[in-house]
């Protein structure tokens, strides 16, 4: 996680330098307000976000993911029984993409610097731990 937070600093501070990062415009966009990387807020953390894309949707984790944050989502964490993500239309693709690259790479079973003790078959792999019918994961709903 410290490499998270010296991304969200220095590369807020870098942005013009050397471009947009996905924790930048996850600042830029105010998603912070309701998501954390890891750990409860009013929105699923990033990390589950990333590891149910992944365990759920597979090779289309990636432009779920961009949908979501386009169009909104609801109803997918049962956790968040009320929750809403709220749509955002104006947000170009090639920030959508970057966002959605970034949000991948916080899960478990893909992320940095966990991937020694956690990868997967270990740890917190699928069908443990967090695995189906625990933690922030359900099947996606059947449409
Ligand atoms: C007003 C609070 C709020 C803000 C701001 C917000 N989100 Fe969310 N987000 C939520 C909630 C609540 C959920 C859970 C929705 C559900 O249960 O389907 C969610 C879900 C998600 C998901 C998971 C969707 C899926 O298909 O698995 C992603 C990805 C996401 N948000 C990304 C973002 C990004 C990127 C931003 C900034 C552009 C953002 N969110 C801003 C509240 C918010």
């Amino acid at each position: 996680m410290k490499t998270a937070w010296i991304l969200t600093g220095v590369v807020a501070a870098n942005l013009m330098l050397w471009g947009a990062d996905g924790a930048a415009l996850a600042q830029k966009y105010g998603c912070m307000a309701c998501h954390n990387i890891v750990g409860k807020k009013t929105a699923p953390a990033f990390r589950g976000v990333a590891n149910r894309n992944m365990r759920f949707n597979g090779a289309n984790a990636k432009s779920k993911i961009m949908q979501s944050i386009k169009n909104g989502s609801k109803g997918l964490y049962p956790n968040f029984p009320n929750g809403v993500m709220p749509p955002n239309p104006n947000i170009p693709q090639s920030d959508l993409e970057t966002l959605a690259d970034w949000i991948l790479s916080q899960g478990m079973m893909r992320g940095r610097g966990m991937r020694g003790s956690m990868g997967p078959g270990q740890g917190m792999g699928p069908g443990r731990g967090m695995g189906q019918g625990r933690g922030m994961m359900t099947p996606p709903p059947t449409n």
